[in-house]
């Protein structure tokens, strides 16, 4: 287990940079951007973007509020710790064990919506019927025969998620891809997973459009896959 002191040693020079420029770790816009704690980013793009496979009401208020009531209780769990605030909320979930104890389950939950959402917005846009291409393409194939076997995959972690969760592409330490699923907030940066896409599949994220109808949205789903943005994301975390 790593101790605090040991996480603040390792991060210090991380922390001290983002003290500097608040919000971002990398440029905003990059595919690997981290994100202040305090900062709730911008949808990239109009609510209506991803009409009709995902409506702009469920846009709005899955962005403006449920995503901003992540911020705004990950930021009442930490905001008293100055070394804790002024990390990037990808670094606190990646290092929970070194989160002091009373502030871990927020940490979890709060800061765990907050990086997952974070990754969320920019992972999405229609596309056409695109599939991935290139390296992305490769290591799928690689990894599921092809991309229906991604497909195949993916629907099943995400129609079996229980309750509240997401389904993730992560990619591994040792650069193999995988599909898999987690419960509520939990992120795949908690397990030394580096998350590609994920599909969030709580009930405020499809309720209002496809109700009780989850295997249709993730249907759907396959249609607002920025695959750009996934492919960009995969060439740079396989090179960190
Ligand atoms: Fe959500």
């Amino acid at each position: 287990m790593t101790t605090r002191r040991e996480f603040l040693a390792k991060f210090g020079t991380a922390a001290a940079a983002l003290t500097v420029l608040p919000g971002f770790a990398f440029a905003a816009d990059s595919p690997v951007a981290t994100h202040a704690i305090s900062v709730l980013p911008p949808l990239p793009y109009a609510p209506d973007a991803l009409e009709p496979f995902i409506d702009a009401q469920t846009m709005s208020l899955h962005h403006d509020k449920h995503h901003q009531a992540y911020v705004t209780n990950l930021v009442k769990a930490v905001g008293s710790d100055p070394k804790l605030s002024a990390m990037s909320v990808e670094e606190l979930v990646s290092n929970l064990d070194a989160v002091p104890a009373d502030m871990r389950t927020a940490v979890r939950n709060q800061g765990g919506g907050h990086a997952n959402h974070s990754l969320f917005w920019p992972s999405l846009k229609k596309n056409n019927g695109a599939v991935p291409k290139a390296e992305l393409a490769a290591a799928m194939d690689k990894a599921f025969s092809n991309y229906a076997g991604f497909q195949a995959q993916f629907t099943k972690a995400a129609t079996g998620v229980f309750g509240s969760g997401w389904a993730w592409l992560v990619l591994e330490p040792a650069g193999t891809l995988k599909v898999m699923a987690l419960a509520n907030q939990d992120s795949p940066l908690s397990q030394g997973l580096k998350p590609l896409f994920g599909i969030d599949v709580w009930e405020h994220a499809y309720y209002l459009k496809y109700q009780n109808r989850r295997p249709e949205y993730i249907q759907a789903f396959y249609n607002v896959i920025n695959w750009d943005f996934v492919t960009e994301r995969y060439l740079d975390l396989r090179k960190a």
